[in-house]
């Protein structure tokens, strides 16, 4: 997959209640080259739970996604891989296999990071899925579970092995959760452990970072998560980064407060009348904006397009005034 992730190197990561398609359209709009889908449930496929396959929608304007699939059960992962790979054809890129999530509700069950305490378990998932689909199977794990263990270079080449086509490495060990930073190094070891193409992931923040992860593990890809909270503009950031281009300003108050209008109506768009799940992203869009601490009480109070709007239009009069004020 080298030649694929040389055009693609700047990915938007899985983020479960985060990255679906209103989000991954506007990070895609500023340059993000391929984007993952929330995790997917291979038991809630298997299923046929309908909120499960809502998740595998193409966002407008996008070719081609990521799905990542969580699971534990070799047979159950290779099943629902190869029905997503007939149900969504070219527009997959590749199935990804989440063995990074360290959230309780998943690691008790066996699934995600606890994937990283049975290597033997985990390749055997690699295996069935590989064998189930034509497409890529790819996998996302941390630096290790236990801090302090590094197992990561290890494990990276089991899973080539297996089968992995190529692989995100968040340098955090699950134990960690999302505390303290990202180790960088470990990403370099998994770099040199295996053949396959490796994506970095972890605490890129801002443009200037992507390059950097870049020079400092040789990492194929950069994967980004919580810098494009609410910030999108990362992406366009890090793309001239990566190309050793100056990068474009940071945006406006009119243009973040637009953005934020555009991803209430993307939603709306997909799931009708309720979009609470806006209420987080309107917070990342407008913290540090003049009025925003006061406005947080209304946006948890936001049910609709309509009431995200009169939030947007309070705090651009608000913003507006400010500039005046400060002229
Ligand atoms: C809200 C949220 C949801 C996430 N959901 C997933 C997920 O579904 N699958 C996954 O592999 N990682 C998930 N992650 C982890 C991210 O993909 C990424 O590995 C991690 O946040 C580190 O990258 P960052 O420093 O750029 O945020 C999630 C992270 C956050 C903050």
């Amino acid at each position: 997959m080298h030649a694929f992730f040389q055009t693609h190197r700047l990915l938007l990561a899985p983020m479960a209640g985060v990255s679906d398609e209103a989000f991954r359209a506007l990070c895609r709009e500023q340059g993000a080259d391929l984007t993952y889908t929330e995790m997917v449930s291979a038991k809630g496929l298997s299923y046929a739970n309908e909120k499960t396959r809502h998740l595998l929608h193409l966002a407008p304007g996008e070719d081609q996604v990521a799905v990542q699939l969580f699971g534990h059960e070799p047979d159950t992962m290779a099943a629902q891989a190869a029905w997503i790979e007939r149900e969504m054809g070219a527009s997959l890129a590749y199935l990804d296999v989440n063995m990074g999530c360290p959230a309780r509700k998943i690691v008790s069950k066996g699934d995600g990071s606890a994937l990283m305490k049975d290597p033997a378990l985990a390749a055997s998932i690699v295996r069935a899925v590989a064998r189930a689909v034509d497409c890529p199977v790819t996998v996302k794990f941390r630096r290790g579970w236990s801090e302090g263990v590094e197992t990561a270079p290890e494990f990276a080449r089991r899973m080539e092995d297996a089968g992995a086509m190529a692989m995100a490495v968040h340098g955090r060990y699950a134990e960690q959760l999302y505390r303290g930073s990202a180790e960088w190094d470990a990403i370099a070891r998994v770099k040199e452990a295996v053949a396959v193409p490796v994506i970095g992931n972890g605490d890129v923040r801002r443009g200037a970072d992507a390059a950097a992860l870049v020079a400092r593990t040789g990492c194929d890809a950069v994967m980004i998560a919580r810098g494009a909270e609410g910030n999108p503009w990362l992406f366009a950031q890090a793309k001239a980064a990566l190309a050793g281009e100056p990068e474009p300003d940071a945006p406006g108050v009119e243009e973040r407060i637009a953005l934020a209008r555009r991803h209430a109506r993307l939603l709306g768009a997909r799931e009708g009348k309720n979009i609470v799940r806006m209420r987080k992203h309107a917070a990342w869009y407008l913290s540090g904006l003049p009025g925003a601490a006061a406005a947080r009480g209304k946006i948890n109070g936001c049910v609709s397009v309509e009431d995200f709007d009169e939030v947007f239009d309070e705090l651009l009069a608000c913003a507006r005034e400010h500039a005046a004020a400060h002229e």
